[in-house]
């Protein structure tokens, strides 16, 4: 089974996601702590087997649903037959540039009367409209169908991950105020990078909660710098316990993988190390035993 994927920028590699299957089965895994979710790739390949128990955390919208109608999900419900449109918060607001009438009018009709299982098709659809999987430039030359038609092959390819067999419990909320008062068999940390001074999803991912759903518009987003980064680490690791720590992260970042590596020394011991290459960045995936 390939690793689940929507088109968000920033996702692990598929690489990354099926080593970290791997390690699950091989290091005997049964509980994990994830966090930051994202587009849960990662967790789509750790959560394959019956007996691990997967707890994450993520303030955006299309985390719920991917756990909840999906993944926790034994059947693809539906209502949407064919497109309509409607006037919502897309399109009285109009979140891009060069967004059509038609295709806002559509994302509010499948936003407001479509299923769970429908508004996250509709999210990665929206994805893959904009530039680069970005959120952040629609795509002007795409044709009005397009968004339609990526909906409908979504529904579908959807389908083959029902029903995951691991355990799923997700929470949408700020991962630092709902801390877990428990351990794990590994803690999953992914978190969000800095390129220039703060992290895509507050600034750019957080029009999608607003688009995919009108009654979720009231989250907000957490803003991440590079002044702040090392305490908000120290802030995973020193208030949850894990046997093993596995952290993502990449390169032309800041702060940059070295000051992350020896924040980490401080809490266990490297086990494994993988490199992976992702155009032109490269992907870490650290193993560390917790000694500490
Ligand atoms: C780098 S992504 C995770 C990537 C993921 N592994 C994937 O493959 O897509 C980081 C995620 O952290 C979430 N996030 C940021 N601050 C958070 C917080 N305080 N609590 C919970 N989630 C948070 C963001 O919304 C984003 O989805």
């Amino acid at each position: 089974m390939k690793p689940w994927k929507m088109g968000f920028l920033g996702a692990a590699t598929d690489e990354l996601a099926i080593w970290a299957g791997e390690t699950v089965v091989e290091k005997n895994i049964q509980s994990i702590g994830v966090p930051f979710l994202g587009s849960a790739k990662a967790i789509s390949m750790m959560g394959l087997r019956s007996e691990v128990e997967i707890e994450s955390w993520d303030l955006q919208y299309v985390c719920s649903l991917i756990i909840n109608d999906l993944f926790n999900a034994q059947e693809p419900k539906r209502n949407i037959d064919k497109p309509r449109l409607l006037r919502g918060p897309t399109f009285e607001d109009r979140p891009f540039d060069h967004m059509s009438d038609r295709v806002a009018g559509l994302i509010d009709y499948i936003a407001t009367t479509g299923t769970g299982y429908e508004r996250l098709a509709l999210a990665t659809a929206i994805v893959g409209c904009t530039h680069r999987g970005r959120l952040d430039s629609w795509m002007e030359n795409r044709q009005d169908s397009a968004l339609w038609g990526t909906f409908q092959n979504r529904l579908v390819k959807q389908e083959g991950y029902l029903g995951l067999p691991a355990s799923f419990t997700h929470y949408e909320n700020d991962f630092y105020s709902s801390l877990p008062d428990r351990s794990y068999d590994l803690l999953y940390i992914d978190p969000p990078k800095i390129i220039t001074n703060t992290d895509v999803y507050s600034t750019t991912f957080r029009r999608l909660n607003r688009m995919i759903g009108p009654d979720h518009q009231h989250m907000e987003f957490d803003r991440w710098s590079k002044y702040d980064y090392t305490g908000r680490m120290r802030g995973v690791l020193d208030n949850v316990q894990s046997k093993h720590m596995m952290f993502v992260y990449t390169s032309d970042v800041r702060p940059g993988i070295s000051t992350l590596k020896i924040l980490f020394e401080d809490y266990g011991e490297l086990v494994e190390e993988k490199r992976f290459r992702h155009r032109a960045r490269i992907d870490y995936g650290l193993l560390y035993r917790r000694t500490a």
